[in-house]
């Protein structure tokens, strides 16, 4: 199976360009932050408070997760229900940081995450495929960009949502969480040790989408 790895800090483009890179290798783009974003979901919905980790523990056995395509995008189903709009609102992505800090949490996502892998071609992102889910990945890429142009991409999707925001909020929540995401005891997102860099700061949607493939090509030809 052909697995590719992409990880990297939230708003690098790392879903945008990988779905479309999915679409053109013929491979299953499979979000892992989506997986995160339903336990931050459920656990809000509880009213269970983001620092309460024994009380989040404590609702994984009532938590079953599914991932399903819908014309070849994804979606996530929690206890059955499609919470794939739900879980993209500013405050999920807060507790969804929260919640993955957690090794309990992060256990119970890996085998879900390593089946997907094992039974398709995917090119998977999140902040510890190449480091932890899929260490013997055929390609791993950390993606980037500035900080600034990070949040405005955010800041545009948000407000393409409708989600009432501002540009110093979204910036300043990235930030943070960022920072919680790469300094955590479990699995930080760093990059792996054998990862390829790619800042696309200064890149198009188009032209990313050429460059990762061409790093793809390059590395499934290196490998014979
Ligand atoms: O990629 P995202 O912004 O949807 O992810 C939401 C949160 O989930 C992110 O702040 C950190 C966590 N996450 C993680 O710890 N490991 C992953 N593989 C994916 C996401």
């Amino acid at each position: 199976m052909i697995n590719i790895a992409i990880d990297g800090p939230s708003g690098a483009g790392k879903s945008t360009i990988a779905k479309a890179v999915a679409k053109k290798k013929g491979y299953i783009y499979v979000d892992t932050g989506a997986l995160y974003r339903s336990i931050g979901l459920y656990v809000c919905r509880k009213g269970i408070a983001k620092e309460d980790k024994e009380g989040i523990k404590a609702t994984l056995p009532e938590i079953f997760l599914e991932l399903g395509y819908v014309e070849g995008v994804q979606r996530v189903y929690l206890n059955g229900e499609d919470v794939s709009g739900d879980i993209r609102l500013p405050e999920i992505s807060m507790y969804a940081s929260a919640v993955s800090a957690i090794p309990e949490v992060r256990a119970f996502l890996l085998d879900l995450q390593r089946d997907m892998a094992k039974k398709h071609d995917v090119i998977m992102d999140g902040r510890d495929i190449g480091t932890v889910i899929l260490p013997d990945a055929t390609v791993k890429i950390f993606m980037t960009a500035s900080n600034e142009g990070r949040a405005k991409r955010r800041y545009k999707e948000l407000l393409e949502k409708g989600v009432d925001t501002s540009y110093e909020e979204v910036l300043s929540d990235m930030i943070k969480r960022d920072k919680a995401d790469s300094s955590r005891e479990i699995a930080p997102a760093v990059p792996a040790e054998d990862a390829i860099f790619f800042d696309n700061t200064e890149f198009g949607i188009e032209e990313s989408v050429d460059e990762i493939i061409r790093i793809i090509d390059e590395a499934i030809v290196g490998r014979g």
